[in-house]
């Protein structure tokens, strides 16, 4: 066909990921290796570890998308990558490969930053206007921002000190959930979920911090302090070792995950009346987008929605997988770009990666 072609590739933390889309959105091929497991044993993630994993598939994940696809490199229209932001071992995998790979095949080049990528996203699958307000929430990230354009989103707030899938993360290791015999192959925020569902979460009330705070960022460090405090006194009272499996792990789990979900809700809801006060968003169906690794969790979508219902937005979500990192939303930037003629360069440029990049 004459519809140009998008190879997308995305190394910015633990996933190697690979696709070529379509103009349209249609994903062609696509392929994703995930060192999760991985980082899961090692209780983290260890930067050497995830850029030599990523060494060791990148060629393999590219080769793969591309043969399932069908399209040759040079039917590409251009090779889209994530240079920003992330880890800095992980992102210098991915753009050593696609410099040398546009150089070879003599295409341009689109450097992708990694949350517009989570912000477009949505776009591949319906076609909701700019301006719409964006909730990122993932292991790295926490961030409110109103998206104008392709390559314009006024960000309205951030996480001040971490992110609330690292919260959770740290949450299920500290309740040794890994030894939870239905939770040894899920992520924190995966076995935290699954536990919650049998749990009452009033048994331990967490209080969320910036009751008093006048704009949209984000604490959670305080509340993984209170929740960490909490587990220890309850440590005490059954007399068991830290690092045993607690016989009220599932109301911790069901607190944990409410107060992680409220505090997000309010900081949104903060969002929606400060946007519809400066006239930020459109009066015909204005949407909150919600997207990243966290946004996977139904009890975080039902609190958002609750906000979202009471102030006339549409929620818009891309299904789980698209939510957390994958190759096929770079290309779609990739698209979204080359479509308005935005940041694409020439295979010679020399580009580097940023790894703090705002
Ligand atoms: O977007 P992602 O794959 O990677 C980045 O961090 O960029 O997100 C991974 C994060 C992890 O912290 C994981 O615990 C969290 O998303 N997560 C969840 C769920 N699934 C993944 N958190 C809460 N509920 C879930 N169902
Ligand atoms: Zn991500």
């Amino acid at each position: 066909s004459s519809s140009r072609l998008v190879l997308g590739i995305e190394t910015s933390c633990d996933d190697t990921g690979a696709a070529v889309l379509d103009e349209t959105g249609a994903i062609l091929g696509e392929s994703l290796h995930s060192q999760k497991e991985v980082h899961l044993r090692t209780g983290g993630i260890i930067p050497t570890v995830a850029q030599q994993l990523h060494r060791e598939h990148i060629e393999r994940v590219v080769q793969e998308a591309l043969g399932r696809s069908g399209v040759t490199p040079g039917q590409l229209s251009a090779v889209a990558t994530t240079v920003k932001p992330g880890l800095a071992l992980s992102l210098a995998i991915g753009l050593d490969f696609s410099r040398r790979f546009v150089r070879r095949n003599d295409k341009p080049f689109i450097p992708i930053h990694h949350m517009e990528a989570h912000a477009l996203t949505v776009r591949m699958l319906r076609p909701v206007a700019f301006p719409f307000l964006v909730l990122l929430i993932s292991g790295g990230h926490s961030l409110l921002a109103v998206a104008r354009g392709v390559d314009d989103f006024l960000l309205l707030g951030h996480t001040l000190d971490e992110a609330p899938g690292d919260t959770l993360d740290k949450v299920a290791r500290r309740l040794s959930l890994i030894k939870h015999p239905r939770c040894s192959t899920l992520s924190g925020g995966q076995a935290i979920e699954l536990l919650a569902k049998g749990g009452d979460r009033t048994k331990f009330p967490f209080r969320t911090p910036m009751g008093q705070t006048y704009d949209c960022c984000f604490l959670f460090a305080g509340l993984r302090n209170q929740i960490t405090m909490t587990i220890k006194k309850k440590e005490a009272e059954e007399g068991v070792e830290p690092g045993a499996v607690l016989s009220c792990v599932e109301d911790m789990a069901a607190a944990a995950q409410h107060s992680v979900a409220s505090h997000l809700a309010k900081r949104t809801h903060r969002a929606i009346l400060f946007c519809k006060a400066q006239g930020l968003l459109p009066e015909n169906s204005p949407a909150l987008v919600l997207s990243g690794g966290v946004a996977s969790n139904q009890y975080i979508r039902k609190a958002l929605t609750i906000i979202t219902e009471a102030t006339g937005l549409q929620l818009l979500c891309p299904p789980p997988k698209l939510c957390t990192d994958n190759g096929v939303m770079i290309a779609w930037n990739g698209v979204e770009r080359l479509r308005e003629g935005k940041g694409i360069l020439s295979p010679d440029v020399d580009v580097s990666y940023e790894p703090k990049a705002p």
